[in-house]
């Protein structure tokens, strides 16, 4: 297996070296968001949160202006070199790399959590072939919870947690008038609060790190399931044999993954396993930190990445690359676009000012794919995006610090695997959840509800008047 995939991973080398050879030419310094922390914290906090600092976290860093992905201490590129998605969500997890031994029992684990029959069934009876896939993987993940947990009954209903408060008196705030540049957030000292202990022992079956090990596997056999009744055909059982990776693609394409391209997924998995505070993982801390349960607060991070600004990307990039067509035609449609102060679809990102590196990696596995199998459309689509790629950097890099983010070349990589562009962002997804659930899992050791303030713009003091005396 490993001699097989050798030029893969002699890609990705490459790919780090162009990375860091980019960055030593023109190197730029950004606040650097690296800790600890000392509450209360002042940040400059721009609209939709930029700059805002929700947390403190040991598991993933985005040095936006060099361009740089870590998790855990390990730079992405060295992971997608040498590492696998389950070691990746260990890694997560848990916070070190597993030994031979916990790897084993981790990824019997996984094996164990991948076979899901009661929730597949359940989700056959609904009409999941007429749903965006998004939403079937999001309805999934609520029958999942049906089948594992019993959250519901009577028995495990959690008890009250007295020092958790949503009052808004006691998240002490003071936001400078509209219009002034920043706004201080003070955060009280956290007095206690509710370690995972004491949360297994009053929450039961679904609390600490068994939901988690269910999700990470059981969201792709979901989303395997989702792709065959999507096109009438029955879902297929995961094979006990092929990895995470591997199971992915047999489950949705129905085709054992030859080791190549078992390898290309489980590249696209650990690229997509964790990006720091972005809107999906947000909105997943956002459930959790009500101490709601993982299930429905991974549904909201399967809500949140499917919007075309986020996850959802991805689909839109094939769609926008279709619509171009053809690589001649990509400067005229680039001008307009411009021109229409359009954006354009798998470029940009709040963190990086730089090459995303994950787009650094997916850019030549799309082109080794597009080379070795890639067909007639799909060639002509990846040389139109190279087109488009070069046109984009050159108005928009320098100036805006606008580059291919991770969505730009995802699609080509899954096309050339054999997956339906509708599966796309669920495959985000698939992946994402180790980065959600590590994060929640993170986060609820020493949890705070969520709660910020908005800043009231609208009028005081008018009168009511009845229905039937306002104006029409
Ligand atoms: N194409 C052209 N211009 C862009 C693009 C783009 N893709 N992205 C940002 N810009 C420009 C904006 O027009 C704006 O210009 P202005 O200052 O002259 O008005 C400036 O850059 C800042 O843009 P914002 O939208 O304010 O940046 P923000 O940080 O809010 O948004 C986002 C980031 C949502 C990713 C944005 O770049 C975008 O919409 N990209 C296209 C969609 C996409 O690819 N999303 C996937 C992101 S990666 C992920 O979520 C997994």
């Amino acid at each position: 297996m490993v001699s097989k995939t050798k030029e893969i991973t002699t890609l990705i080398k490459n790919a780090k070296k162009e990375a860091r050879a980019e960055v030593k030419k023109t190197p730029q310094e950004e606040a650097p968001y690296t800790g600890p922390v000392k509450w209360p914290v002042n940040c400059i906090v721009g609209p939709g949160l930029e700059g805002a600092i929700a947390c403190e976290s040991k598991i993933g860093y985005v040095n936006g202006s060099k361009g740089e992905l870590i998790y855990r201490g390990y730079d992405i590129f060295d992971l997608c070199a040498h590492s696998s998605f389950e070691e990746v969500s260990y890694l997560l997890l848990h916070g070190e790399l597993p030994t031979g031994k916990q790897h084993e029992r981790f990824s019997s684990q996984l094996l164990h959590c991948r076979r899901v029959p009661q929730t597949i069934r359940t989700l056959m009876g609904f009409p999941v072939e007429k749903m965006n896939a998004m939403a079937a993987l999001r309805l999934g993940t609520n029958l999942m919870r049906q089948e594992s947990t019993y959250v519901d009954q009577e028995a495990y209903r959690p008890d009250r947690f007295p020092s958790i408060s949503a009052d808004e008196d006691s998240i002490p705030m003071e936001t400078r008038p509209r219009g002034e540049k920043h706004a201080i957030y003070e955060f009280k000292e956290k007095k206690g609060g509710s370690k995972p202990k004491e949360v297994d022992k009053k929450y039961g079956p679904p609390v600490g790190f068994t939901p988690t090990y269910r999700l990470i596997s059981g969201v792709a056999t979901i989303a395997g399931a989702v792709e065959r009744i999507r096109r009438g055909a029955l879902p297929l059982e995961p094979d006990p044999d092929l990895s995470h990776a591997g199971n992915l693609v047999y489950m949705i394409t129905g085709r054992r993954p030859t080791p190549i391209e078992e390898r290309i997924m489980d590249v696209t998995l650990i690229l997509h396993a964790d990006h720091g505070m972005n809107a999906s993982t947000f909105a997943t801390m956002v459930v959790a930190s009500t101490l709601s349960d993982m299930y429905l607060a991974v549904g909201s991070g399967i809500a949140a990445l499917n919007g075309p600004l986020h996850g959802g990307a991805n689909a839109e990039v094939l769609k926008m690359l279709r619509e171009i067509d053809d690589p001649k035609k990509a400067k005229g449609w680039f001008e307009q676009t411009c021109e229409k102060k359009k954006k354009i679809m798998g470029f940009g990102h709040r963190v990086y000012k730089a090459y995303d590196p994950r787009a650094r990696v997916l850019g030549p596995l799309a082109e080794y794919l597009v080379e070795n199998r890639g067909s007639d459309e799909i060639k002509r689509l990846y040389a139109t995006a190279k087109e488009l790629e070069k046109l984009a950097i050159a108005r928009l890099g320098e100036t805006k610090g606008i580059f291919p983010n991770v969505d730009f070349y995802s699609g080509i990589v899954y096309s050339c695997l054999g997956i339906p562009v509708e599966m796309f962002t669920a495959l985000f997804a698939v992946s994402r959840v180790a980065g959600w659930t590590s994060r929640v899992m993170e986060y609820l050791e020493n949890n705070r509800i969520f709660r910020p303030r908005a800043v009231y713009a609208g009028s005081f003091g008018k009168k009511y008047v009845p229905v039937a005396k306002r104006e029409e």
